[in-house]
């Protein structure tokens, strides 16, 4: 089934004046359940007390009672992954964290191993979100490193990349993805690399209340997977889940996880209401 496509028409995305002047081939429905397990992931980043964590928990757990079909991890804040990897325990919900430094111990005021995250019973890890990239001086090789760290603990890593609205409109999204995938994945070796879980998430995207359309997102799970082959292997790139992340909401939920090079949606804003998150997580299953 292909979802309707406009070969060769000029579309218009407001306001961002992004033109796609030919659309390539048409973006293809799932056909059938793939290996690629749909996850969805909630990034409250730095919102929630414990207290609202707990609460948020209580309400979630009852609304995706029965939804098998993706894997749901929440990553709060590091202050409260004890009290919601409690709040979680004997359902079907992962805890991960936001992000973590690359070694086991040492004098690094402020920083949690992965040590420390795997002790409290922490199970995947965020590395490289675009706002620790921006604020907080996270680059390609220290994702790299982080990178190497997860697969060596046993921690599932969702490694974030995505391009600026700059660079979209100065056609470099590719060379972006390209850079910033080949260097996280750079002298990794493949054979412990099964459980990468990499999130595209344009950074025009992300808080903006502007989505990239299925198209877009699926132009660049494609960059990115293409990206995977290279580095790593073919068969790597064909069971490496891609998530999508910016602005994911219930109602575009469907239409972005349908897709067949979509694997599932790192949600901010949206995740911090469980009725919502909730609805995400049911709608993911289109
Ligand atoms: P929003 O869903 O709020 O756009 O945030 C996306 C994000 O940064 C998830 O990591």
């Amino acid at each position: 089934m292909t979802l309707r496509a406009l070969p060769g028409k000029k579309i218009h995305i407001e306001p961002f004046r992004i033109e796609i002047l030919k659309m390539r081939e048409p973006q293809t429905r799932k056909a059938v359940p793939n290996m690629r397990k749909t996850l969805i992931a909630a990034n409250w980043k730095m919102y929630k007390t414990p207290d609202e964590a707990v609460a948020f928990t209580k309400a979630f757990i009852p609304l995706i009672a029965g939804h098998k079909h993706a894997e749901i991890v929440l990553c709060p804040s590091p202050t409260m992954l004890p009290t919601v990897v409690d709040a979680v325990r004997n359902n079907p919900i992962h805890v991960g964290a936001q992000t973590m430094h690359w070694l086991d111990q040492g004098a690094y005021t402020g920083e949690t191993s992965p040590l420390m995250l795997k002790a409290i019973g922490v199970t995947h890890v965020l590395i490289g979100h675009s706002e620790r990239r921006q604020y907080f001086n996270e680059t390609d090789e220290s994702v790299n490193l982080k990178l190497k760290s997860a697969f060596a603990h046993g921690l599932i890593p969702i490694v974030c990349v995505g391009e600026q609205l700059a660079e979209r409109e100065a056609n470099q999204t590719a060379e972006v993805l390209e850079r910033q995938t080949s260097i996280a994945l750079e002298g990794i070796d493949p054979a412990t690399a099964q459980s990468l879980v990499i999130a595209y998430e344009p950074v025009w995207a992300i808080g903006t209340g502007r989505t990239a359309t299925p198209e877009i997102a699926a132009d660049a799970h494609k960059i990115i997977r293409a990206q995977i082959a290279k580095s790593l292997s073919p068969a790597l790139a064909a069971s490496t889940r891609i998530l999508y992340g910016g602005s994911v909401k219930a109602e575009n939920t469907a239409s972005l996880c349908c897709l067949e090079d979509i694997d599932g949606a790192l949600v901010g804003g949206a995740s911090l209401d469980a009725a919502s998150f909730g609805q995400i997580v049911i709608n993911s299953a289109a």
